[in-house]
């Protein structure tokens, strides 16, 4: 009842089919709404009812059987995909990885963070303050007038003449004595950059990490200073350590000290590291020069209190035994990768 032309060449077509455009060409030709399959059921009408029977049942098991055909050659298809596919996203599990290289911690940040931890655990807060300081602070408030000849002490680079870039993280101090209206005790260390004008060479750089500490209250004498800074440098340098003070000068502290540390890699013996002394200087401090206190709204008959202020670089230089500054601040891994083995614990820079 189907024409056998039709059959035959279905078959064929069908035989051709190889890929998914081809699935879908065959489709659009022959089962489309207007494909040659679809329109033979407008022959139909055309029938009497016992030929419609016979012919809707032919042309239903012709349907079906390309149907079955086609579904059959998809699934073929579709597998093969698959496997293809599959194939192509083959993991070698016996591959060894590509080696992901880690970062570490940079020698300044962890000498920061060692000091930080130190005061932390004494009870004292870190703070911070601008890098773009106001004259006022940086030099004025801490007993350093415009003329004075300590302001030679620290070359400095101004934006103009009441902004520069602070040359000391001293400014913390009077920022947080001037906010702290109730003049309730202070315990602060403040972290930061500071900027001097001075030529880059093996132990000098424009750019340096100082850490500032402050203590302010009632009854605060030399005697906390020293057992403070004992028990920090303790516990920065490893256990044993002396400490010498040494008179000294700044502006915004008096009495002020030098504050030496017996040589943690020959215990004071004398060696290359302490230049044959036995001591290795490690800070300025002092007590908070009354005028100061005065100047940031403290009674010195009253308030008394002691600071200091050391320069992690080279903290960080004598616990590493690094030569030159400047290795800090270039980013050459084949130096930051030797700190890799240093854990932050370690604070037996001897070992
Ligand atoms: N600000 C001083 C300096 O940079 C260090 C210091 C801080 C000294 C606090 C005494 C007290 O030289």
């Amino acid at each position: 009842m189907i024409d056998e032309n039709l059959i035959k060449e279905v078959d064929e077509a069908i035989n051709n089919i190889s890929t998914y455009d081809d699935l879908n060409d065959f489709r659009l030709k022959y089962l489309s709404k207007k494909g040659s399959i679809t329109s033979l059921s407008s022959k139909m009408k055309e029938l009497s009812n016992e030929e419609k029977r016979e012919f809707g049942y032919c042309l239903n098991e012709f349907k079906n059987s390309v149907q079955s055909r086609l579904n059959a050659i998809k699934e073929k298809m579709d597998l093969e995909y698959l496997n293809k596919k599959l194939e192509s996203e083959k993991i070698d599990i016996t591959l060894p990885g590509t080696k992901i290289t880690k970062g570490y911690i940079h020698p300044l940040n962890r000498v920061i963070e060692e000091v930080k931890e130190i005061f932390i655990s004494m009870g004292y807060d870190v703070k911070s303050g601008p890098e773009v300081e106001n004259d006022l602070y940086n030099f004025e408030l801490l007993n350093i007038p415009k003329s004075h000849p300590a302001r030679d002490m620290q070359d400095t680079f101004y934006i103009n003449e009441e902004i520069l870039l602070r040359s000391q993280t001293s400014p913390v101090q009077i920022r947080t004595m001037l906010e702290n209206k109730d003049k309730t005790p202070i315990r602060i260390i403040c972290p930061g950059k500071v900027y001097r004008r001075d030529n880059d060479d093996a132990t000098h750089s424009h750019q340096f990490e100082q850490i500032e500490g402050l203590v302010v209250d009632k009854n605060i004498s030399m005697a906390d200073l020293k057992g403070t800074l004992e028990v920090a440098m303790n516990k920065l340098f490893g256990d044993g350590r002396k400490l010498r003070f040494r008179p000294s000068f700044f502006p915004f502290t008096e009495p002020s000290v030098e504050v030496d540390v017996s040589c943690f890699k020959c215990n004071g013996k004398g060696c290359n590291m302490c230049k044959k002394t036995g001591w290795i200087e490690i800070l300025g401090a002092g007590m908070v020069h009354p005028n100061v206190l005065r100047n940031c709204g403290y009674d010195p008959d009253v308030y008394t209190g002691f600071a200091f202020g050391l320069g992690v670089e080279r903290i960080a230089m004598l616990k590493y035994e690094i030569n030159d500054i400047r290795d800090f601040y270039t980013n050459d891994l084949r130096f930051l990768s030797q700190f890799k083995y240093i854990e932050k614990s370690d604070d037996d820079a001897s070992k």
